[in-house]
């Protein structure tokens, strides 16, 4: 009932040039048995989206909750949706830390996204002194009701729960480890959406690699990946599509 997504974050990597790992990508999984996103650096997003044409979804890496004006540097989301995106990632730990976002503003974004119809892909995740004090529930609870705003749906709101210590270090949590945060995350986003929470697809993110994605995609309300570093090079995000 939730069909399964793998998810590329490409983060501040990529030129014109990388466009040549779309084409790949799709050559070799034309008819992918999952949903397939790769979200560029904003630079991109339009020739991505022109490039993929509809085969897999095309998303940005942030909004502004605004929809134009005085924002130097900024994007809003309706720009992401003219140049052709279908989905936007927000609150990635990486803005959260380098830009000071807060769940209120996540959430902003969020409803942003959803005026103008994308998909809003909220992260979340605790840092490892959090974990290691035990409260990563606690944690990724609050900032799952902050950042989520009212009216998430399957078709407008992925969850993306990324652990901050397993982010580009080669280190994953235990399959439990991880089945207990998303077993969680289900039980809240029911408890506040009710049926439609249970449709909401919870992705894993942290050092999702070719070798470790089968078995984390088989964990408990595990429905797919946010995927950085292995997105960049179609063979290993490719590997990572056959294995979901
Ligand atoms: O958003 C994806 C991400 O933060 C995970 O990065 O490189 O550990 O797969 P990576």
């Amino acid at each position: 009932m939730r069909r399964k997504l793998a998810a590329g974050n490409w983060k501040m990597n990529g030129t014109g040039a990388s466009l040549a790992e779309v084409e790949a990508l799709i050559a070799a999984h034309p008819n992918p048995g999952c949903e397939v996103l790769l979200c560029p650096p904003a630079t991109l997003v339009g020739a991505m989206a022109a490039k993929a044409a509809g085969r897999i979804g095309v998303g940005g890496q942030d909004c502004h909750s605004a929809t134009s004006g005085a924002h130097t540097g900024d994007i809003s989301a309706r720009m992401l949706k003219d140049a052709g995106a279908t989905h936007v990632i927000l609150g990635h730990s990486e803005r959260r830390a380098d830009h000071a976002e807060t769940d209120a503003m996540v959430r902003a974004k969020a409803e942003a996204a959803r005026t103008e119809g994308l998909v809003a892909v909220i992260c979340l995740g605790e840092t490892e002194a959090q974990r290691d004090a035990g409260t990563t529930l606690e944690v990724v609870g609050r900032q799952l009701f902050g950042s989520t705003p009212e009216g998430a749906t399957g078709t407008n709101t992925v969850i993306a729960y990324e652990p901050i210590w397993a982010i580009g270090t080669g280190r994953t949590p235990t399959l439990a480890q991880i089945a207990e945060v998303h077993d969680f995350l289900r039980s809240e986003l029911v408890g506040r959406f009710g049926a439609e929470g249970g449709l909401i697809r919870l992705l894993y993110g942290g050092s999702v690699k070719p070798s470790n994605a089968a078995e984390i995609f088989a964990t408990s309300n595990v429905d797919g990946a946010l995927v950085g570093g292995a997105s960049l090079k179609a063979a290993d995000f490719g590997a990572i599509i056959s294995a979901l």
